[in-house]
This record gives C-alpha cells, sequence and structure tokens, in this order.
C-alpha cells in the first residue's frame, strides 16, 4: 500500500478540562478530497492547527507524507499548504508582493513567476497590484488558497473556506477547491453538509471531538433517510469476512469498518439488528467485546447541522446588502475566536 498522506493516530487535544479532540484515528490517500464534517465546536480547528504544526497534541501522533508534525515539524509544514479559519493576510500589501513575500519566507525557487502561476490559478492576476484591504472577502479567501498552494504542498489543510461567503463566492471558491483537489490531498473542514456532499470523496463526521462516522458522500445520503447506528467492537483480527456478512443480514442499510477496528452497523428504519449482529459475530468465531447503540444518532447530528446552516443563512442576508457598500474598505483586523 501506498504511504498516506494524512495519518493520524489517536489524536487527543485537551485545554485544562475540556477535551477538544478524543482519541481521533484516520487517514487521507495521496489525491484524497478528506471532508471534515461537524458542527460549531467539534474539534474541527484544533485538529487542524495540530496537523499543521501550530501547536501540539496532547498525546497521540500525527504524520503529513510520512513526517511526525512534533518530531519533525519542519519538514512536515514544507508539505503542507494552510488555509487557516482567518487568513492573517497584510492589508497594506499588494496581492503579488504579499505573494512574493509568502513565497521568500518558504524559500520557492523562481518566485515571481510563481506567484504569478498562482494568481493565475486562483483567477486573481487582474487583481495583482490591488491593495489586499481593498479586497472583498471572496477574492480574500482566493489569495488565502493561492499562499496555501505557493510552495506546491502534497497536502492542503482548508478550515471552513467557504464561511461568510455570499453565494457566488461561495461556488466560486467551491470550484477553486475542487480545482487543486486534483492535484493535492485535501482536508476541508465544513459545518455545511451539502459543501461535504458535493467536494469530497470521503467525509469523516466529528462531533465533540470524537469521529462518529467515516463515509462516502453517497452512503451518507442513505444514512439520511434514518434508522439506528449500531457500533460493534470485536476481539480479533476480524476482517472482509465479517463485514460482508454484516452487509448480507435482513433489516441491515449499510456496514462498515472505521478506522479504530469497530464496525458500524446501521440499520433500516424501524429494524431491530442487533441481536442479528450478536448471533454472526458468534458464527464467525469472533469475540464479542461491546455492541451498542450510539450514544447521538447520526440524524440528530445532521439536523444540528442542518439547524446551523439555517440560522447561518438567516443572519447572512443583511450582510449582503452591507457587502456592497462596504466592498472597497479594508476590512477590520481579524482576531483569532476561541471560547
Ligand atoms: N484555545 C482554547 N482554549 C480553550 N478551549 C478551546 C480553545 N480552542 C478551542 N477550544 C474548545 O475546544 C473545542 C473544539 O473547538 P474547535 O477545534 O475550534 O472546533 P470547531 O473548529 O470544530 O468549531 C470547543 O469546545 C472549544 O470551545
Ligand atoms: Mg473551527
Amino acid at each position: 500500500m501506498t504511504q498516506a498522506m494524512i495519518a493520524v493516530q489517536d489524536l487527543t487535544k485537551t485545554y485544562g478540562a475540556r477535551v477538544a479532540i478524543d482519541r481521533l484515528t484516520f487517514s487521507a490517500q495521496k489525491g484524497e478530497i478528506l471532508g471534515f464534517l461537524g458542527p460549531n465546536g467539534a474539534g474541527k480547528t484544533t485538529t487542524m492547527r495540530i496537523l499543521t504544526g501550530y501547536m501540539p497534541p496532547t498525546t497521540g501522533s500525527a504524520q503529513i507524507a510520512g513526517y511526525d508534525v512534533v518530531e519533525n515539524s519542519l519538514e512536515a509544514r514544507k508539505h503542507i499548504g494552510y488555509l487557516p479559519e482567518t487568513v492573517p493576510l497584510y492589508n497594506d500589501m499588494s496581492v503579488l508582493d504579499y505573494l512574493v513575500y509568502m513565497g521568500k519566507l518558504r524559500r520557492v525557487p523562481q518566485v515571481e513567476d510563481r506567484a504569478w502561476e498562482v494568481l493565475e490559478r486562483v483567477g486573481m492576476e487582474h487583481r495583482a497590484d490591488s491593495f489586499i484591504g481593498s479586497l472583498s472577502k471572496g477574492m480574500r479567501q482566493r489569495v488565502g488558497l493561492a499562499q496555501a498552494i505557493l510552495h506546491q504542498p502534497d497536502v492542503l489543510i482548508l478550515d471552513e473556506p467557504t464561511i461568510g461567503l455570499d453565494p457566488t463566492q461561495v461556488v466560486e471558491v467551491r470550484r477553486l477547491i475542487q480545482e487543486v483537489g486534483k492535484e493535492h490531498t485535501v482536508l476541508l473542514s465544513t459545518h455545511i453538509l451539502a459543501e461535504a456532499q458535493q467536494l469530497c470523496d470521503r467525509v469523516l463526521i466529528i462531533n465533540q471531538g470524537r469521529i462518529i462516522a467515516e463515509d462516502t458522500p453517497e452512503n451518507l445520503q442513505l444514512r439520511l433517510q434514518g434508522g439506528a447506528r449500531v457500533l460493534v467492537d470485536v476481539a480479533g483480527e476480524a476482517g472482509d469476512d465479517l463485514l460482508e456478512r454484516l452487509r448480507a443480514l435482513p433489516g441491515v442499510r449499510l456496514a462498515n469498518r472505521l478506522a479504530d477496528g469497530r464496525f458500524e452497523v446501521v440499520a433500516e428504519e424501524g429494524q431491530e439488528v442487533r441481536p442479528a449482529i450478536a448471533r454472526t459475530v458468534l458464527e464467525s468465531g469472533y469475540g464479542l467485546l461491546e455492541l451498542h447503540r450510539a450514544a447521538m444518532s447520526l440524524e440528530e447530528i445532521f439536523l444540528q447541522l442542518v439547524q446551523e446552516e439555517a440560522e447561518e443563512a438567516a443572519l447572512a442576508e443583511p450582510e449582503e446588502a452591507k457587502a456592497e457598500e462596504t466592498a472597497l474598505e479594508p476590512e477590520e483586523a481579524h482576531t483569532d475566536e476561541e471560547a
């Protein structure tokens, strides 16, 4: 098997007594767009900050292109492009100067040529001489994306890249992500279900610091149709044979293997599949360590996500009217909002 571009094992971060992320384990392969979908406070930004070397985990480990983000932080960072929640752009620099400056910091060869290349990539050549402070939020986001791909990193980490954009800008930035996703491994966080479904090859759903599901967008769609979700922990090296048997059980909509080795089974609506699962595990010759219904159902999480989305849309409307008149004003300095 080829080496994972992002590999995360049991990653945990606590702030005092608060557990921000709890034993996250996942990986992303070359060329994959992996979605990180979860409500506010789920732990998306925390994970991304650890991956990009901005802070260490409390326990657990992560590698980028094979380099440990703590032990070999410098090397790992060379392979990462990062678009943070709020991009720290310099308002009084021109777009081109900013990119050249960032390129020099990262020792990009032929930095002027490369700056023009990425400008073209994000469709901003015509704004090369504009002051960053004069750009709309959508254009700033493109500049942020341009600096993220400047040094041709293997891995792109994009933290809620479409948040706060108007609908037209959202479409443009998503299209751009699809484009750059062809050349990079992308980890993209979002709390918008539709965005994850549109952009990602695979989606991790994170809630309260834990990965509660991982699936393809197609299967996510299936899950939305309801049905209980059961987690199954099996002793010994259970593999595809068991997975196939679980999938074949009557009343089972889908079954998956989670990164931590557990199986998850989603039932058809109204079906009680736990006795059949228990029997199948034992009859297949494995020990059954644990079998339980997931605490919070995916449907509840989705409801939460969808509700946040609706609230945000409601808030965004008056903003849009305002956007026209403030578009030429420099934006206020952003501060990192943290609870
Ligand atoms: N610097 C910090 N100090 C204390 N708690 C924090 C800090 N940063 C994040 N948290 C907490 O960690 C949890 C995860 O936050 P975050 O990673 O920002 O989530 P998301 O990006 O998914 O909205 C939240 O409960 C948040 O309040
Ligand atoms: Mg966040």
